[in-house]
């Protein structure tokens, strides 16, 4: 009898840990921002950035979060950040002038690293290797490629003089700041473009991409890159987010053809991430899905709305956010 009791408990446990395993944890929400920026550096470390001149930074996993109004640019919406350590993170600001600011004592003062008052500007966003090299991009001007290199050594931000030229329509989202990525231990870079076209970059080569195109608000999103060979893709039409027309695409040869998943994500998706080589999540206004298989088969996990979603760089915890200031952890 009480071996049997014991057996139960067990079981039920068994149980609740394993549906409660599977569910996404809200950490914070009801703050009046829009957060599209994630860094994650480890399981206790995270930051995040938004509209509003929002930033937050959390140092014990996500209990506990400080906000910050941005000194200076209080107004501006933050779409990108790329934290080091609890004090440094620089932060993406989309629209005029393009801007790139810099805090190394926990968000109280910001300094300009880069700013550019064209007329037309916008960046979208950036992403850095280990070596502290980072690419940005931003919006084509007048058809010509704008994108810019950053360097945190030598403090050195400029342009990169391309002659990649844009489809008119065809620009960078600025959803998660996740369509730029360099491929892990490589010097090289991809990135993704969507609206009237929809393409991959891989050193001045560029592929078009099977991905639903033509209007404003469809194409592709967000890049995952495992190493140089496997990448997945995700977008969509974000007017129209639980459309899983051609809303995902996988590549197994470095760019040179890509095809779509089994089954797909359930929705418009402007984030995704690799957990593992063959497990990744996504993210979208629509929810959140899992693949188990490298992309081929999504599950949907959750209906909740998410912009951006990342795991931890030296841990295991997948953390996401979204709109109204919701912070959210998912761990397996
Ligand atoms: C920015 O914050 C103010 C209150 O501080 C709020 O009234 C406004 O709606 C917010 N705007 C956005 C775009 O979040
Ligand atoms: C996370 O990173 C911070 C800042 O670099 C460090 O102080 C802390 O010890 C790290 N925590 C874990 C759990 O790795
Ligand atoms: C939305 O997506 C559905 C399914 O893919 C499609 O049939 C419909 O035409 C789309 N609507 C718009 C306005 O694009
Ligand atoms: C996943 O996709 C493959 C297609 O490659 C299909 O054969 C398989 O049945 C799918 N698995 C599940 C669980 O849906
Ligand atoms: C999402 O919503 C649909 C329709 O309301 C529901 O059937 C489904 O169970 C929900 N899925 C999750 C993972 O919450």
């Amino acid at each position: 009898m009480q071996f049997q009791k014991l057996l139960l408990a067990f079981a039920v446990s068994f149980i609740v840990f394993f549906s409660s395993a599977q569910k996404i944890k809200i950490l914070t929400s009801g703050t009046e921002t829009s957060l599209r920026g994630l860094s994650v550096i480890n399981d206790s470390v995270i930051w995040v950035s938004g509209s509003n001149g929002s930033v937050a930074v959390s140092t014990d996993g996500g209990n506990n979060w400080k906000w910050i109004t941005v000194a200076g640019y209080g107004k501006r919406d933050y779409r990108d950040i790329e934290a080091f350590d609890a004090k440094t993170a620089i932060i993406l600001a989309i629209d005029e002038p393009a801007l790139l600011l810099k805090t190394s004592d926990g968000g109280s003062t910001w300094n300009e690293i880069y700013t550019d008052t064209t007329k037309g500007v916008f960046l979208d966003a950036m992403d850095f290797n280990k070596n502290g090299k980072a690419i940005i991009v931003g919006d084509p001007l007048e058809g010509k490629e704008y994108r810019l290199q950053y360097d945190v050594k030598h403090q050195r931000a400029g342009k990169i003089n391309t002659r990649l030229h844009f489809k008119e329509g065809e620009a960078f989202f600025a959803s998660s700041g996740t369509n730029i990525k360099w491929i892990p231990h490589t010097k090289n870079y991809v990135f993704v473009t969507g609206g009237k076209r929809s393409r991959f970059f891989l050193n001045g080569l560029w592929y078009d991409l099977p991905m639903i195109e033509e209007k404003e608000s469809t194409g592709a999103n967000s890049i995952a890159v495992w190493d140089k060979n496997n990448m997945v893709i995700v977008g969509g039409d974000f007017a129209n987010d639980t459309s899983t027309t051609k809303n995902a695409v996988i590549t197994q040869n470095a760019g040179r053809t890509w095809f779509q998943p089994a089954t797909p994500p359930h929705g418009y998706r402007s984030c995704v991430e690799y957990i593992t080589k063959n497990k990744l999540i996504a993210c979208g206004t629509s929810g959140v899905d899992i693949s188990k298989d490298g992309g081929m088969n999504w599950t949907l996990i959750s209906n909740e709305s998410f912009y951006v979603c990342q795991k931890s760089k030296q841990g295991k915890v997948v953390f996401l956010a979204g709109k109204d200031g919701r912070i959210a952890r998912w761990k397996e």
